[in-house]
């Protein structure tokens, strides 16, 4: 393979300077309409590619991948999660899989924190006043949200993202509390003054904001499921940067909408873009369009990511970001 250019297809528009660097780099099909591949098209460019170059949109699993061309050999995914992708299936094809972590952290630990803030004191809901144009003035008991100082926030999974929205948390005055798989450093839990639980049901009861931070996996999948939920506090905000599989949309949805929460903030929805529509028009809960690291600095981050696991893969090595079945 060293000399030879691969062939690679990318299945959705990239930043331009990373486009025109895998263009000097690869034989390179692009995807200029940016309308998203059918699952026809995706499999007729595993078929012709050397490297795919997908995104969360591409549902790549086992029926996909076994009828995936020979000469494939590498799937560098656009983005940090991989649960669109069947990793062991890839593995088992001797195909590779790479993804983007790390560059991402600092702009979906902004957005985590910019939720918390505008679920606990109303935000949208001043908005919309404001937007409405019947604001008749400053009130004393008008929209009258929670203070972030000295209140319980409870993190799932305590990963790059999860101890990135712990540092910014920490100087609201905000009580880091968390549940991960494995218990992180004592030093980092020091500097965070951070509480473990190693029982997520315990965690849920006690916080007043909940992050999910943790990655969809088969181990996570509904882990917030109808009796979890219900743990939390009547008066407790749920906000999810992560991926909308960890929670059960529908059981939390009529909770939101019985008053059994006090609000959410969701960046992402169980069904990708097809979102319960009853969580709509619901004052408490913001909800975004799954831009946690829409920033031009992060996603031309993440294509210099793909470009450089593409490189050094064509140069007879493992990508650095290689993802293992072991990690999910
Ligand atoms: C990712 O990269 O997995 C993110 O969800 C995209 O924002």
């Amino acid at each position: 393979m060293p000399g030879s250019k691969l062939s690679v297809v990318v299945t959705r528009r990239l930043p331009e300077a990373v486009e025109t660097r895998l263009k000097e780099l690869f034989d390179v099909e692009l995807n200029d309409k940016d309308i998203p591949f059918s699952p026809e098209q995706l499999v007729a460019a595993m078929q012709r590619a050397d490297v795919l170059v997908p995104t969360l949109n591409d549902n790549i699993d086992a029926r996909v991948l076994a009828q995936a061309g020979e000469r494939l050999r590498l799937i560098a995914n656009y983005g940090s999660g991989f649960d669109h992708i069947d990793v062991q299936t890839a593995r088992q094809r001797g195909i590779l899989v790479s993804n983007t972590p790390g560059v991402l952290t600092d702009d979906t630990a902004d957005m985590t924190l910019a939720l918390i803030l505008t679920v606990m004191r109303r935000f949208k809901e001043g908005s919309n006043l404001m937007q409405s144009g019947d604001w008749t003035g400053w009130s004393p008991s008008a929209l009258l949200g929670s203070r972030l100082g000295g209140k319980r926030l409870g993190i799932l999974g305590m990963g790059r993202i999860g101890s990135a929205v712990a540092q910014r948390a920490r100087p609201f005055g905000m009580q880091i509390h968390y549940h991960n798989r494995k218990r992180v450093h004592p030093d980092t839990e020091a500097a965070l003054e951070a509480t473990y639980w190693e029982s997520l049901d315990q965690m849920l009861s006690r916080v007043d904001i909940l992050s999910i931070n943790c990655p969809h996996t088969p181990s996570t999948f509904h882990l917030l499921n109808a009796r979890r939920l219900k743990l939390l506090k009547p008066t407790a905000f749920v906000v999810n940067t992560s991926r909308g599989e960890v929670i059960d949309e529908n059981a939390f949805t009529r909770m939101l909408r019985a008053g059994d929460l006090a609000g959410a903030g969701l960046d992402v929805f169980e069904k990708g873009h097809e979102i319960n529509p009853r969580l709509r028009g619901l004052d408490n809960v913001m909800l975004l369009p799954h831009m946690g690291s829409a920033t031009e600095e992060g996603r031309l981050e993440m294509g210099e990511k793909v470009i450089i696991n593409i490189k050094t893969f064509a140069d007879g090595h493992r990508p650095p970001d290689q993802v293992v079945p072991a990690m999910l």
